[in-house]
């Protein structure tokens, strides 16, 4: 038995998995066929989460290159298949359509573009794009000549984008004059000639050409693509990468700090992208298939870009957002280019949701096979809308669970495994969640507990960029041993999970993390703010929202048009995603006798559930409550 025959029969997933841990050296060797390899390698997993001697390296004396992985290895079988669809905010305008060969001349010619201006293996590449087909070359012309790659979400704040390429030593970034989202521009361009201003490492913008507009173009720092692509070759060997290289860096929000640079290296990504890609969605080529997030975050580069690619998929990609001009533009979208698999986040469900099912029935959708949902735990009332009213009850719902760490799909169905609305299901292969108790005891049968993951697996980051220690830290201390996911999850009696959230002070707003931390530096470099304390709060569309508490400075008038200040702020700092839900002013902030402010309660106020704010005896002032409860805003 095989991983091909899961797509016949879907019972052999349980003995698919029982192998995988039992033998994972057989398993995993077995399944690095799938890439071609310049060296194969003799060895599997090696790695271990003990303090002591703490590593993680996967097929480590293998030798590919993951460019060619993605393009070259198919140009003789599937050259003038279609590789990469892309449609156009305007509807009006011509959808492009690139083959593979098509994509291996523009990904060479890009990667002699980076060349030609000094980048070299193991630079770091910042990409700062909106989401054209310049967005997936990039990614791949790095991944060629073995520059790790660095992409920002092009709704990142110019602050947010200087502080990425300081983090990682970036001096080049590769962005667009401007984006277009829902019918309004992005002004890129701009955002990087102020990201320059405030990190002055940046030595080099090469500026792809997207809508034409005029921008500004700083003489000896600044490039336009074209210009410098007329003048390259189309011709660029893959350069050979060991499998423990750095492929890319994806910044993400924790509880505390900074954004992580989280590395993801070559041979082990790759291959977790592709099996998971090629068995959650049971892609069948030349099928098209639409995974709808932003290449700017990590599900961008693994199932648009990555998984897809690997298996010689036809991808399609999108420029706009789902409600414009109208709310059945996805559909339409599906209908236009025959979508099979459609893969997106709840939020995006909730919002089509709301706005009736007219808008959905009034296009075919017959083409759909596969549904998908990620980034957030999506509510049994937006599954069962998805797979009745979208998947007309003939599409499967795939609620894939997984993380920037972790590379790809981790917890999730397949084709034919029994569905329950709101559960991810059962781990993919390889993958050994356990449940643990606040003291880290092993929960068995069902329960509810913190998830961990109590073996590595072939996409599991290797590392934080810049800082060994904090990757321990992080994900290793807590409970010794396991890798530690942040999530709480429980099992029910079927060996089926359901993720229940974030555990830490991180908060999903629309599938999109974001970090407490962050969000309350941003607040206290108002020189209005003295104190600012961030929480999660209920939001129908988002999932969650963000609720601030800000205490402002003495003789600060704390009004209406403070908090749509500070608000504003916010986005400017960090950017759009970040704006505050609702801001509540109060002069004091629950803490107890040594300082420490009572999240707990803050986040309780928040969600409106005030009869159970449990005790509050330890606090320094119990009676900051008593105000706080009486002024929440909503
Ligand atoms: C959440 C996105 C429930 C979870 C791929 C996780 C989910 C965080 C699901 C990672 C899901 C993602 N069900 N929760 N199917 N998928 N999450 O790093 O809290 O942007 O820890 O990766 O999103 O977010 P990230």
């Amino acid at each position: 038995m095989t991983v091909a025959d899961l797509t016949i029969d879907p019972s052999c997933r349980a003995a698919l998995h029982a192998r995988s841990l039992a033998d994972p050296d057989g398993f995993w060797l077995e399944q690095a066929q799938r890439l071609d390899w310049i060296t194969a390698p003799t060895k599997a997993g090696d790695w271990s989460f003990a303090e002591s001697d703490f590593h993680v390296r996967w097929f480590d004396d293998g030798v590919l290159n993951v460019s060619a992985n993605c393009i070259d290895r198919h140009l003789a079988t599937r050259g003038d298949q279609v590789a990469l669809i892309w449609e156009a905010d305007d509807p009006a305008e011509e959808p492009r359509r690139y083959t593979y060969a098509a994509l291996h001349e523009e990904v060479c010619r890009f990667a002699n573009v980076l060349k030609s201006r000094g980048v070299a293996k193991g630079d770091r590449v910042t990409i700062y794009m909106p989401m054209i087909p310049e967005a997936a070359f990039a990614l791949l012309a790095c991944a060629r000549i073995g520059a790790v790659h660095s992409v920002v979400f092009g709704g990142f704040s110019a602050d947010a984008l200087a502080g990425r390429m300081e983090d990682c030593g970036s001096s080049i970034v590769i962005t667009a004059d401007e984006g277009r989202r829902g019918g309004k521009a992005v002004p890129l361009k701009a955002c990087v000639d102020e990201a320059a201003r405030i990190f002055t490492g940046i030595e080099t913008v090469v500026v792809v050409r997207a809508t034409g507009t005029a921008v500004a173009m700083q003489e000896g720092r600044d490039v336009w693509y074209d210009a410098v692509a007329a003048t390259v070759s189309a011709q660029c060997d893959p350069e050979p990468m060991a499998a423990e290289d750095p492929l890319f860096i994806l910044y993400t929000s924790g509880s505390t700090g900074k954004p992580k640079g989280v590395v993801h290296t070559t041979a082990g990504y790759l291959l977790w992208a592709a099996l998971t890609h090629a068995t959650v969605f049971d892609y069948r080529a030349p099928e098209v298939y639409w995974c709808a997030a932003d290449v700017g975050w990590v599900t961008g580069h693994s199932y648009i870009v990555y998984g897809p690619l690997a298996n010689g998929a036809t991808t399609l990609m999108y420029e706009g957002v789902p409600n414009w001009p109208t709310a059945s533009r996805i559909w339409e979208i599906v209908d236009r280019h025959q979508v099979a698999t459609l893969y997106t986040a709840p939020t995006a469900l909730r919002a089509l949701m709301k706005e009736g099912d007219g808008y959905v029935t009034a296009t075919s959708r017959a083409s759909l096979r596969v549904l998908g949902s990620v980034g957030e735990p999506i509510n049994p009332e937006a599954w069962r809308w998805y797979h009745d009213v979208v998947g007309e009850g003939r599409c499967p719902v795939m609620d894939t669970w997984w993380q920037t760490e972790t590379g790809g799909h981790m917890i999730t169905p397949t084709p034919g495994l029994p569905l329950k609305p709101g559960s991810a299901t059962l781990p993919f292969f390889g993958i050994a969640p356990q449940l643990l108790d606040a003291d880290g005891k092993t929960l068995e049968g069902a329960a509810e507990g913190n998830l961990v993951i109590a073996a590595s697996w072939p996409g599991q980051m290797r590392g934080v960029w810049g800082d060994e220690q904090r990757h321990f830290e992080t994900y290793f201390r807590t409970f010794p041993g396991v890798y530690t996911t942040g999530d709480g999850a429980r099992r029910d009696a079927d060996g089926y999970y359901w993720i229940t959230g974030r555990v830490d002070d991180v908060i999903n707003v629309s599938g999109h993390r974001m970090g407490t931390a962050e969000v309350e530096s941003a607040l206290v470099l108002h020189d209005a703010v003295a104190e600012a304390a961030v929480v999660g709060m209920p939001h129908d569309v988002k999932g969650q929202g963000i609720y601030a508490y800000v205490t402002v400075n003495a003789d600060v008038e704390a009004d209406a048009a403070l908090a749509k200040t500070l608000r504003d702020w916010v986005r400017h700092e960090i950017g759009p995603i970040a704006t505050p839900d609702a801001i509540q002013f109060a002069p004091g902030l629950p803490k107890t006798r040594s300082g420490k402010i009572m999240r707990r309660i803050l986040r309780k106020i928040a969600e409106g559930d005030v009869s159970s704010l449990g005790d509050t005896s330890t606090l320094a002032d119990p009676d900051v409550v008593t105000d706080l409860v009486r002024n929440r805003v909503c």
